[in-house]
């Protein structure tokens, strides 16, 4: 087996519950955040800041590595961890939901998804075979089925048809993939019907994939249907396996999806609101790019034990911002990735100590958006 999940603990009150992963790249304890490395790289981090940081596994992108710079020459590297020299955990996402974000540049059939590259406009194909023999080729210890993530709004026939299909592919992707060392995760899609996602699940459990993802979500639905489809959808998941929230990664909804039993999660948002001179914290986000913190000599969170926040203060980030210095856009990323890896850790530890819903409401009391 590629990876081996164990549960650890349950939440007595809720479907919160800590468990470990064991990959071919080392063990990590979940729920777990997953830094995003679209290019084969963590915007702005090195490796070994990653490390101090905490971080134990990443997600990396099979559309954007296979056109920019090829899977055959990331093969011809050695894989993607040692060409990128990340030897800890990877994740690979499919390419099916950057294909299907491009819009009026694409074009679906039961085969698979007709593209033209958002780089130079050239054409391409990817299918399930193909997204399997990429994501091979890059050799990530998790890898991801190819789906079509159903757009919302969606009526419901469109959405029982694209998630039959996807479920058509979750098979082909299965037939195709022959690395022992790798696990291939099925992903759960159905839009916002309760009856497909139900479908769904049952179809993709009896495939019996090492690990389960929800698609689909985080959409542009609101927040309180996508919990609803939370609430619905991971019971039906088995309890021996882990389960993967995609594309989901804003402090409530990393509280709101650990109650209801996710196990991992990834998110572009830390990191690219960093770049624009975002910071969360536990009272909500901070722009720290604003004026009123010209003169705040504070660091950004003064309960927050990051390099950034144990050196600098908002007002000399802030100068580095606004004069464009590369340096700034690299504190802020450090410290959002370490708060938000820090967060998880203490949910962790709220459902080890079995006070996972105490956390949770005091995480409610002090949030702002
Ligand atoms: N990232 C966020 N949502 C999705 C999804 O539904 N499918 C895939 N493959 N990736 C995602
Ligand atoms: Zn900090």
């Amino acid at each position: 087996m590629a990876i081996t999940y164990e549960l650890i603990k349950r939440c007595s009150k809720t479907g919160a519950r800590v468990g470990r992963i064991y990959t071919p790249h080392g063990v990590f304890d979940t729920p777990i955040f997953m830094p995003v490395g679209t290019q084969a790289t963590v915007k702005a981090m090195s490796p070994d800041e990653l490390k101090a940081m905490g971080a134990d596994i990443i997600l990396s992108n099979t559309y954007h590595l296979y056109l920019r710079p090829g899977h055959e020459l990331v093969a011809e590297a050695g894989g993607l961890h040692k060409f990128m020299q990340w030897d800890r955990g990877i994740l690979t996402d499919s390419g099916g939901f950057q294909v299907f974000s491009l819009g009026p540049l694409r074009k679906i059939t039961e085969d698979g998804v007709t593209f033209r590259s958002h780089i130079d406009g050239s054409k391409h194909f990817l299918s399930p075979e193909k997204a399997i023999e990429v994501q091979m080729a890059l050799g990530a210890d998790i890898i991801m089925a190819f789906d079509e993530c159903v757009p919302y709004p969606a009526d419901h026939e469109y959405a029982r048809q694209s998630t039959e299909r996807t479920t058509r592919w979750a098979e082909r992707c299965k037939q195709a993939h022959t690395r022992r060392d790798q696990a291939l995760f099925g992903i759960v899609q159905g839009g916002m019907y309760k009856d497909l996602r139900a479908m769904s699940a049952r179809d993709l459990i009896s495939l019996d994939f090492p690990g389960y993802a929800v698609g689909g979500l985080s959409v542009g639905e609101p927040k309180p249907l996508m919990y609803e489809m939370l609430e619905h959808t991971v019971p039906l998941l088995p309890e021996n396996k882990p389960r993967y929230l995609m594309g989901v990664g804003t402090p409530d909804c990393l509280v709101e999806g650990v109650m209801y039993g996710i196990d991992m999660f990834d998110c572009v948002f830390p990191t690219r609101v960093a770049r624009n001179g975002t910071v969360m914290t536990s009272r909500g986000r901070l722009v720290v790019k604003n004026a009123e913190y010209a003169r705040d000599f504070r660091p950004i969170d003064p309960d927050c034990g990051c390099y950034t926040c144990r050196n600098f203060s908002r007002a000399y980030i802030r100068h580095l911002l606004k004069t464009e210095e590369i340096f700034g856009l690299r504190l802020t990323t450090t410290h959002n990735l370490h708060f938000l890896l820090n967060f998880m850790k203490d949910m962790r530890k709220s459902i080890l100590e079995d006070r996972f819903l105490s956390f949770r409401e005091e995480f409610w009391a002090h949030y702002r958006k």
